[in-house]
């Protein structure tokens, strides 16, 4: 039976270009699952788009010195390019500046206020001693008081990953030059968190399979709910839709409130896109369907608590009851799948802190598929993980280039040279079928590991049939039975084995490696798609608006997206049988050997500095 499964994506922040870590974290992982979804038959909406509110926007444009919509436009357009040129398969992915996305919004704040969720309340406010503006969250450092780290932020510390309110600081100073802000009152609209702890504990008592860093930091939030700030005194972000507030321009709505109903405005944006404004129900209202969401560990928080608050109160499932809002009840997420981080040299990956890959320099040298090569087989899914040149080297020459690249150019290679085309298997022996099944039963081993985002442990069987093809070819010398004319069927019994297998694994590997899958699948005599990407469109904000929302950007913005067909690709999660008579032609190198120096050096954009 097929399922409809959401794959809900981080929304990365248009305030710079996104570094290895970012799409370490949410990217790669997220995409491999989406695109086996697809592949075993299940109907996948995969949405995400550039977070543009909140101060880690308005730091950088003061930082730059532009204004906050022109960086997040340019920002915006570049972010879209890299995810796109690294394949990923979002079925949209928008923006957070839209007016659907404001409208959706105000929406469920509305909802969440009519049901008595948002409480006013006057609480303590930081400002600059000098200017007496408002230093929102993010413009105030200090000593966490959870873990005693010395560079919490404002909103949450990374180092324990708790959410902060700037007057929980020790030691609070200005980011802008250091100076102790004073604190004022000022009223906010809070999410009344501890009506949701009964409801939250019982879906968290439920959920089966999750990671248990995730599941036990999930459980661990329950212990101290509080109700929690959701607007901010911050001239950027969505209007709070409330009389006497939503002409306030110094109050706007928390990000992090916004952010997490952009996988529900998306989908209702990608619905009206694909000419089915209701399309999107089926994934967000129907309890069959499956939800889940890829993120860094930093985000956990707002995804196991405060979305699944804001879905709940939405449809009146607190403890203080309430009315169904009119988008209907929403599923909570299935899964929370978050990843730990990727560091370099022990620091975590970070513009803030200099050390920096850029996915944008990555792709240009290296290609999308060694990068998703190396996420997926070396990357932080279950700890921390440093990334270093070494490695790098190390992965994409042994294993990528020689293991893999080598055994679809030899076995094409001599496939082509001896019949010109697949060749007509004769009888196959205990060998040549003990291969053939390993490699069949893979399918179940790897598939049942990508269901449950074990990505690593489905590339390392991936591989292992890789492997195990080479032993094959090794075992079998067909080099040698080239050379006698009497061997010519066994011969073609070996290279056909060889050649299913090879298609096998590239199956395989697809979702992980989706440019050369395709490129392999014309290897051996495919045509048309096997592994769609995804394009940049060009569209403009013109979204019909219900619900109708307060304060909106203006009409007809352009913007880019990204959107895809992924129905009509090929590629499915199966043997698919290779036919002998097929032709073939001589191949070309798969994968570049990188330059063994590189390890040592790293590339001329981000030198391994020795200390
Ligand atoms: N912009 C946030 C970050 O980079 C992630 C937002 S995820 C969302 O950490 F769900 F809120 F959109
Ligand atoms: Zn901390």
């Amino acid at each position: 039976m097929s399922k409809h499964v959401l794959t809900a994506v981080a929304w990365p922040y248009a305030n710079g270009p996104r570094h290895i870590g970012h799409v370490a974290g949410f990217g790669v992982p997220s995409d491999v699952f989406a695109r086996y979804q697809r592949m075993s038959g299940n109907q996948v909406l995969m949405v995400s788009g550039t977070d543009e509110h909140g101060t880690p926007l308005l730091v950088q444009a003061q930082k730059e010195g532009v204004p906050v919509q022109e960086l997040a436009d340019r920002y915006n357009r570049i972010i879209v390019e890299d995810l796109a040129g690294l394949g990923l398969s979002y079925d949209l992915f928008t923006r957070t500046t839209t007016r659907n996305h404001y409208a959706v919004v105000q929406e469920l704040f509305r909802g969440l206020n009519d049901n008595g969720y948002m409480i006013r309340q006057t609480t303590v406010g930081a400002i600059d001693p000098k200017t007496g503006r408002t230093l929102p969250d993010r413009f105030i450092e200090g000593t966490c008081p959870i873990c005693g780290a010395t560079d919490a932020r404002g909103d949450q510390c990374d180092n324990c990953g708790n959410q902060l309110d700037p007057a929980d600081l020790i030691d609070p100073r200005s980011k802008i030059d250091g100076a102790t802000p004073d604190f004022v009152e000022t009223e906010h609209f809070m999410l009344d968190l501890p009506a949701f702890a009964e409801a939250l504990e019982q879906w968290l008592s439920t959920r089966e399979g999750w990671r248990p860093n995730v599941l036990n930091f999930s459980l661990n939030l329950l212990k101290d709910m509080r109700p929690r700030a959701m607007s901010r005194d911050i001239d950027w972000g969505v209007p709070v839709p409330i009389e006497g507030w939503q002409d306030n321009d110094a109050k706007k709505l928390y990000v992090w409130f916004d952010a997490v109903v952009g996988y529900l405005s998306a989908s209702i944006e990608w619905a009206w896109r694909t000419g089915d404004p209701d399309a999107w129900k089926t994934w967000w209202s129907d309890p069959q369907a499956l939800s889940y969401y890829f993120m860094g560990k930093d985000n956990i928080t707002f995804h196991s608590q405060i979305w699944p608050a804001e879905l709940l109160g939405y449809a009146g499932k607190g403890n203080k009851g309430g009315e169904v809002g009119d988008l209907g009840e929403l599923n909570l997420p299935t899964e929370v799948v978050s990843s730990e981080f990727l560091t370099m040299s022990g620091s975590k990956f970070s513009s803030s802190k200099g050390v920096v890959i850029y996915v944008r320099d990555f792709l240009k040298e290296f290609g999308p598929d060694a990068l998703r090569y190396f996420i997926a087989v070396a990357g932080p899914e279950n700890m921390d993980t440093d990334f270093t040149w070494d490695e790098f080297v190390r992965r994409i020459n042994t294993e990528l280039a020689n293991e893999w690249g080598n055994l679809v150019n030899r076995t094409v290679s001599m496939a082509h040279k001896n019949f010109g085309e697949i060749p007509t298997p004769g009888e196959f022996t205990a060998e040549d079928q003990a291969l053939l099944d390993e490699a069949a039963a893979a399918f179940d081993v790897v598939g049942s590991n990508l269901e449950h985002s074990r990505f690593k442990a489905g590339i390392s069987e991936a591989m292992r049939i890789v492997a195990r093809a080479n032993q094959y070819i090794a075992a079998q010398e067909p080099w040698k039975l080239a050379k006698d004319e009497s061997q010519r069927d066994r011969l073609a019994t070996v290279l056909f084995t060889a050649l299913q297998v090879v298609s096998d694994a590239n199956t395989l590997l697809t979702p992980y490696l989706p440019f050369s899958a395709q490129q392999i699948f014309e290897l051996l005599g495919g045509t048309g798609v096997w592994a769609a990407q995804p394009q940049v469109v060009d569209v403009t904000d013109d979204s019909p608006l219900t619900p109708v929302g307060v304060g909106l950007p203006a009409e007809g913005r352009a913007y880019p997206v990204i959107m895809g067909d992924y129905t009509t690709q090929q590629a499915t999660w199966a043997r698919t049988d290779l036919a002998p008579g097929t032709p073939l032609s001589k191949p070309t190198p798969l994968f570049t050997k990188l330059d063994p120096e590189l390890a040592e050096t790293g590339p001329e954009w981000a030198r391994i500095e020795s200390d």
